[in-house]
């Protein structure tokens, strides 16, 4: 085949592609053709029906919740079509006020994903996650662990800042949550590690009364067949230095898991 025709194959291979994965993000589960009638089986995610003009339609039966689809493309190129459809993202009011939005990043095929709460002041700046006090904190444990900040990946539950650094909202970490289940797709960690309770609220939401990140922490937990390692977030590090130890009590069961050793320290 001629090197342009296949170029331009590949092209709208990856535009249609994109195409999915925005209308799965979007909850979009059927085409409505724009004669108006409905074309066969279009079904693209088990979520709550919209129509493709945005109205709604009636409710499919009961789906059960699934993974995300394995991606199709490199990763290195699926990570920067999340980042992209995050960097236009306007489904809640945080990006009225952000500077930056601040997918995360790493090594695309990364043994660990650390998952925090959500950008701060110099994150939103900046447009990279954990880059502040807590994040010279956490790049640290990461040194310590034996890797460079590269060879893992660094993410937030929620991608733009909150103002004032409030909390995210239960509804903020909904709607943001498909970017990272999708990165999560995209990374196949090896191992996720939660920091502090937002994290672990925001992916494995639990109804059981009580559950505190003190009580989870160190305890390993599961998503989509992946090991989760609960445990305090770093800016909690900063104001509770001997909670450090219990940090790093956990991260020895990461290290294990993953049959490695902290390096000897310096
Ligand atoms: N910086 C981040 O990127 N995430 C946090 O949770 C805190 C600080």
């Amino acid at each position: 085949m001629d090197g342009d025709i296949k170029q331009r194959l590949a092209k709208i291979k990856k535009d249609v592609e994109s195409y999915i994965d925005y209308l799965r993000e979007n909850n979009v589960t059927e085409i409505i053709s724009f004669a108006g009638g409905r074309k066969g089986n279009n079904a693209v995610s088990g979520r709550p029906p919209v129509s493709a003009a945005g109205r709604s339609v009636p409710p499919a039966p009961a789906a059960e919740k699934q993974a995300p689809e394995s991606p199709a493309g490199p990763p290195e190129e699926e990570l920067e079509a999340i980042a992209a459809r995050v960097a236009a993202c306007s489904k809640c009011a945080l990006h009225k006020t952000r500077t930056k939005t601040v997918p995360g990043q790493g090594n695309c095929r990364p043994d660990i994903l650390f998952i925090g709460e959500a950008p701060g002041e110099d994150e939103d700046r900046q447009g990279i996650a954990f880059i502040g006090r807590a994040g010279q904190l956490l790049t640290r444990l990461i040194v310590r662990m034996g890797y460079a900040r590269e060879e893992v990946f660094i993410a937030n539950i929620i991608k733009c800042r909150p103002p004032n650094n409030r909390k995210p909202l239960p509804e903020e970490m909904k709607t943001c949550l498909p970017y990272l289940e999708r990165q999560i797709a995209v990374l196949k960690p090896k191992v996720m590690v939660l920091l502090g309770a937002t994290a672990l609220d925001g992916l494995i939401p639990s109804n059981v009364p009580g559950r505190t990140i003190s009580r989870t922490r160190g305890k390993w937990l599961e998503y989509q067949g992946i090991p989760v390692m609960p445990t305090f977030h770093p800016s909690y590090l900063l104001r509770n230095q001997s909670a450090m130890w219990d940090v790093w009590a956990d991260m020895e069961k990461v290290l294990a898991h993953l049959g490695r050793k902290a390096p000897p320290k310096k």
